[in-house]
């Protein structure tokens, strides 16, 4: 039956929690890992040994030898990012034969990332802080209908016909509102062969090979970008990204029923950071704040910005719970917090003189909330060999049962540390059985 050998796998904050961790350390016992949405925004750090790879693309999972890589038709993809992604694995001997590509997946071509810088410069003090990537004008251009598909770079023929299409707008844009000379569609097509010739072969219904596979019982993980806060609908929008990053699109952004989504684990940082401008109530710009980023290494991985960085803040992370239908947590970077004599953990907002637990819709509201914290007692121990729950010091343990209770959802995995086997997962959770315990 599809479900129960499918789980999504999702950011429950705002992203960078640690997903690419998580993901390669399942992906071992996966069949299918699958991208649902986003593009190469992403940036998911996968670390073993001394190999560490950073993915903008490609699934977590193509570090898992007999594991099928999917980017999904609700993601948009930079051809010639990609293509830079698959010479870089391939330089180090990781096979991406098993990669496949969504004929439906969107393209982010060179001038959509004219329009995201530039809308950037244009929005100034209001800017987003986008990852520069073009992603939202890929997006827009999706459901303005005048996007090319990966289906259409399958057969360059076919990639000139759409492009000659859809060009003329484009320039018209560029060089009336972008202040730039447009492009030409011969010398587009040219700079675009190369990805066509390597990528057209990837490109399938990944829809029918991911229904096909579950019905046949193979273990699915769907791997998802960005984080809760960060989706377009869900998220502190305008500052979000342009997807929906939410456990729901794992089956619309793969062609599949809602019931794919079996069970759905956030990933979940024992702190909260974010990149780009936009709320945070628990961020946190004194010495508290620059110790959590030197400590955690909070750089960005897509592009190199200083993460934000704050204490853990369970009221957006019911939130996340309630809009993705969270059914475990896997909660990372909980080592970072050693040697602090106390820990903060919000419970709850203060706001316009009341007290709630629920995350306001308005983002002027949330602008204004402050938080209210419980104070946690801290640990000096180092917890990177941990390997059991039994091995953390009592005040870790403490501060892991009060995310449980203020999320209200199970911790089912700790991680201690970015290598793979820095990972405690709980005994007798959904996650144990995945992985065989
Ligand atoms: P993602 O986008 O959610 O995959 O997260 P990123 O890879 O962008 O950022 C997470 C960073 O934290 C990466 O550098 C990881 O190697 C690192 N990391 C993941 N889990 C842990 C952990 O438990 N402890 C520590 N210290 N680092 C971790
Ligand atoms: P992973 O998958 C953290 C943020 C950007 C910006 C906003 C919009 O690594 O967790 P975009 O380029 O998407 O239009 O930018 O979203 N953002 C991320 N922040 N992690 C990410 O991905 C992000 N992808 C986008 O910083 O605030
Ligand atoms: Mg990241």
């Amino acid at each position: 039956m599809q479900g129960t050998n499918s789980l999504v796998i999702v950011g429950a904050q705002w992203g960078d929690e640690g997903k690419g961790k998580v993901i390669d350390y399942l992906a071992s016992e996966a069949d299918l890992v699958a991208r649902f949405q986003g593009g190469d925004n992403a940036g998911h750090t996968v670390v073993y040994g001394a190999n560490i790879f950073k993915l903008h693309h490609i699934p977590s999972g193509i570090l898992s030898p007999g594991c099928t890589s999917l980017l999904g038709s609700g993601m948009v993809i930079n051809p010639l990012v990609l293509l830079d992604e698959l010479a870089e694995l391939e330089k180090r001997d990781i096979s991406t034969a098993n990669l496949r590509i969504s004929s439906k997946a969107h393209l982010i071509m060179a001038y959509h990332q004219v329009y995201d810088r530039v809308n950037e410069e244009l929005l100034g003090d209001n800017k987003i802080g986008t990852t520069g990537r073009g992603i939202g004008p890929a997006y827009a251009d999706k459901a303005l209908r005048r996007g090319l598909r990966a289906v259409d770079l399958a057969d360059v023929d076919v990639f000139r016909e759409r492009l000659a299409q859809v060009l003329p707008l484009q320039n018209r844009l560029l060089q009336s509102a972008y202040g730039h000379e447009g492009y030409d569609l011969e010398q587009l097509v040219e700079i675009y062969r190369p990805a066509a010739e390597k990528l057209g072969p990837m490109v399938v219904d990944t829809s029918r090979l991911l229904s096909e596979s579950l019905a046949e019982g193979k273990k699915v993980l769907f791997e998802g970008a960005q984080g809760a806060l960060l989706d377009i609908d869900h998220g502190t929008y305008p500052f979000v990204t342009s997807s929906s990053t939410v456990a729901a699109a794992a089956g619309s952004g793969s062609g599949l029923g809602p019931q794919c989504a079996g069970r759905v684990l956030g990933v979940i940082k024992a702190y909260t950071t974010r990149v780009g401008e936009g709320p945070f109530p628990t961020e946190e710009k004194s010495e508290a704040g620059d110790l959590l980023r030197d400590q955690g290494g909070e750089y960005g991985t897509t592009t190199g910005r200083p993460r934000r960085c704050g204490w853990f803040d369970s009221v957006i992370a019911r939130y996340a719970a309630r809009i993705n239908g969270l059914t475990g947590l896997a909660v990372t970077k909980l080592d970072v917090l050693s040697g602090l004599e106390t820990v903060n953990l919000a419970v709850a907002y203060e706001c316009g003189g009341s007290t709630t637990k629920d995350f306001p819709t308005g983002m002027e509201v949330l602008q204004q909330c402050k938080p209210v914290y419980e104070i946690f007692p801290g640990w000096y121990e180092d917890i990177s060999r941990a390997r059991t729950l039994g091995e953390l010091p009592e005040a870790a343990r403490q501060y892991l049962e009060a995310m449980e209770e203020t999320t209200g959802v199970p911790v089912e995995m700790v991680s201690v540390g970015p290598d793979r086997t820095q990972t405690i997962v709980k005994p007798g959770t959904y996650l144990a059985g995945w992985c065989g315990d």
